[in-house]
């Protein structure tokens, strides 16, 4: 027994001596030993598995290419953020063919006719978020109510992207509880933890990364769908999606993927509206753009009369260069090793990085959405740096949905109340795949515009 004990002890240590010498050959030879970067990172990927769990790996990318300069090891090893592997989704699908048939089924719940006959939709939530802010400024002593925009705006996209693409609003903004924004948020703070720490779907207790109630909120829709009569049913993303799981059995769990595409709008636009309530200057501009858009209080707000409003443009590509809601990219890894910087890696896209880089955009920390509209020091904004919505065939679908949302949101917000920053809040940012404000809420002040 005890030699069997003995064996065993030299069995394992042996293996371990074995693991610790191959990661240090791999550290200090492989094909990734010549990057610069801290000597922890050659060896482990514990800094960064760390970073990313506490929600501070862009503030950790940053400090660290201002230290070692454009490419950097930073000890990530790719890790896909599929849940389940053996039935991808389009975002996780890694077969070129498969992923390109999949967006083509999506395709029509993206082109701009069919954005263009969702606009009495977006009216309807856009003109229930307004009452929800005329009933608190009417509640309010002298008018002037505290309102969580951060849940407010998240509530709102989930009414948005529920009605226009699963067929009915969840009402969010009428019970006035984030209760989508929180559950999607601990979703994919708990993706992004379990990409990291895999075990963890094996330990009792913790719970797994699907949402129980989200999952039978989205199966009662479908349900709901599936039985409704052939002339009552809208031609929606749902119905799009439900088509094709007739023929294609595994397809339809890319409305959860809808869902998140709520978070990412309404987190831009408190961005933007956080950006602007600090620069009085900006914030005065676009309000001048807008009074002359929309000279009465009650002039409609459309897709197309804020289409061409080129400070507005300008505010909303500056809020996702400064602050872009996928704030580390999104990690891709390439079938082959690619050199970059003359170094031969893996890729992985850094969109704050190149958002912020000063080459591409003078005073590149600062918030100007002039940049969009002149050169500012001689430099002309170059839109090849300009990736929130990532780029080439993986690109946002959502992108154009996006924009006319934000458009409407932040035209109606400002054309039609007067807001005002809360001084003395927790204004902290985490990322845990999007970002976030660590205390959940943000707040600003709101009051009626006269006219
Ligand atoms: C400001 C808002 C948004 C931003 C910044 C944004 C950004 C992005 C980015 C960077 C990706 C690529 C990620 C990757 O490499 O896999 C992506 C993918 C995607 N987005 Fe968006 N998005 C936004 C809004 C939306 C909206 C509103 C929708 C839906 C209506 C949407 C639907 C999607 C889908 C379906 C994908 C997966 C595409 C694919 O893998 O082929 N997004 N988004």
């Amino acid at each position: 027994m005890t030699s069997f004990v003995q064996m065993l002890v030299v069995v394992l240590v042996g293996e371990f001596l074995r693991r610790c010498v191959e990661t240090l050959l791999f550290g200090f030879t492989g094909p990734l030993a010549k990057i610069p970067g801290p000597w922890l990172c050659k060896v482990s990927t514990l800094p960064h598995k760390l970073a990313l769990i506490q929600g501070r790996n862009v503030e950790r990318y940053r400090d660290l290419m201002k230290r070692y300069g454009d490419t950097v090891r930073v000890g990530a090893f790719y890790h896909g953020i599929q849940a389940n592997p053996k039935a991808p989704d389009l975002q996780t699908e890694t077969d070129k063919v498969a992923y390109k048939q999949r967006r083509r089924w999506l395709s029509p719940g993206f082109s701009i006719s069919y954005l263009k006959g969702l606009e009495p939709i977006l009216a309807g939530c856009l003109r229930e978020f307004e009452e929800f802010l005329h009933v608190k400024c009417a509640e309010a002593e002298g008018g002037v109510a505290k309102v969580d925009i951060y849940g407010l705006v998240a509530n709102l996209a989930s009414d948005i992207i529920s009605a226009t693409s699963l067929g009915g609003s969840f009402e969010q903004v009428k019970t006035g509880k984030t209760y989508y924004k929180d559950r999607i948020i601990s979703r994919l703070k708990r993706t992004s933890i379990f990409a990291q720490l895999p075990f963890l779907k094996y330990v009792p207790l913790v719970p797994p990364i699907e949402d129980a109630e989200i999952e039978d909120m989205l199966d009662r829709v479908l349900q709901k769908r599936r039985q409704m009569p052939k002339e009552q049913v809208h031609q929606d993303l749902l119905q799009i999606l439900i088509d094709t799981n007739v023929e294609h059995p595994t397809v339809y769990t890319e409305a959860h993927i809808k869902i998140a595409g709520s978070d990412t709008s309404s987190t831009t636009a408190t961005f933007a509206i956080k950006l602007l309530l600090e620069d009085p200057e900006a914030l005065q501009k676009l309000i001048g753009e807008l009074d002359s858009a929309f000279p009465s209080k009650s002039s409609p707000i459309t897709m197309e009369r804020t289409q061409n409003l080129e400070f507005l443009n300008a505010v909303i590509n500056e809020a996702l260069r400064v602050q872009p809601i996928l704030a580390t990219g999104i990690s891709r890894e390439t079938p082959e090793p690619r050199i970059v910087n003359s170094y031969e890696t893996a890729l992985h896209a850094q969109i704050t990085a190149i958002g912020l880089d000063a080459a591409n955009f003078p005073h590149p920390a600062q918030f100007l959405p002039e940049r969009w509209l002149a050169p500012v020091d001689g430099v002309v904004a170059d839109k090849r740096a300009f990736l929130p919505f990532s780029g080439g065939l993986r690109s946002c679908p959502g992108q154009q949905f996006a924009l006319r949302e934000l458009r409407l949101i932040l035209a109606t917000l400002f054309r039609r109340f007067e807001l005002a920053r809360v001084e003395g809040q927790d204004e902290r940012l985490k990322a845990h795949l999007v970002r976030y404000f660590a205390a959940n809420k943000w707040c600003v002040t709101v009051k009626e515009r006269a006219e």
